[in-house]
């Protein structure tokens, strides 16, 4: 991986003003554009559904990086892809048969990943690791914007890094949650590819500029 991808999440933009912000991560370096789905009962937040993704869909430049915090994700993938999702992410606690929910993502000709929480320990995903284009390793409690970094996942990063890297796959590893200008170098170094970053950009004053700092950040 060459240069490591950004991935705004827009949980914490203005959704008063979704179309402008749509527009600014069209025009800025952003990698691909975060949508973070959340149903009130895997995660105590709610967040939106199809008619929303497919708006933004229709506006987006870049990939659209879904991440399903539900319970049963297996009951909407067509409609997550019907509805614009190029990425799609399920979280492994979630996933009763993960094998053949990958599969059927990919399937449905889209890019497969999964999301560990941070009690989840990253060997579980062995059998599956070669038929995963990313993992996402959680580095907050999901549900909110916002929250503190979690510094135990360094740990995670590295030991999923090794096991990446003693397989030979391909598969990227995302990080979602806490991450800013102070902690990208160090993630970077630990082996991370893919930085969903929400409130570091969408609090800054130039989010645009934000963007370009987080994509050279040494
Ligand atoms: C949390 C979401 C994250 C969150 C990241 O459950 O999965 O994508 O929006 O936001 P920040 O960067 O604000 O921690
Ligand atoms: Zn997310």
């Amino acid at each position: 991986m060459n240069k490591h991808l950004i991935a705004p999440s827009i949980l914490t933009a203005n959704f008063l003003r979704l179309e402008e912000e749509i527009e600014m991560l069209n025009g800025s370096e952003a990698d691909l554009l975060h949508l973070d789905i959340m149903d009130g009962v895997y995660v105590p937040n709610l967040t939106f559904g199809f008619p929303i993704i497919r708006q933004i869909k229709s506006l987006a430049k870049k990939p659209l990086d879904v991440h399903l915090m539900i319970v049963d994700p297996d009951r909407y993938l067509e409609e997550y892809r019907d509805a614009g999702a190029d990425w799609l992410t399920v979280h492994y606690e979630t996933c009763e048969h993960l094998h053949r929910t990958i599969q059927k993502i990919k399937e449905l000709g889209m890019k497969a990943a999964v999301s560990l929480n941070p009690h989840t320990e990253v060997s579980l995903l062995e059998p599956v690791l070669g038929d995963l284009n990313m993992v996402l390793i959680m580095t907050v409690n999901p549900g909110f914007g916002g929250q503190k970094f979690i510094e135990s996942s360094y740990d995670k990063i590295r030991k999923l890094r090794a096991m990446i890297d003693k397989a030979g796959h391909k598969t990227l590893i995302q990080v979602d949650g806490g991450v800013n200008e102070n902690n990208m170098g160090s993630l970077i170094d630990a082996g991370v590819d893919v930085f969903v970053v929400g409130n570091t950009i969408f609090s800054a004053p130039d989010p645009v500029q934000m963007i370009s700092k987080l994509k050279s950040p040494k």
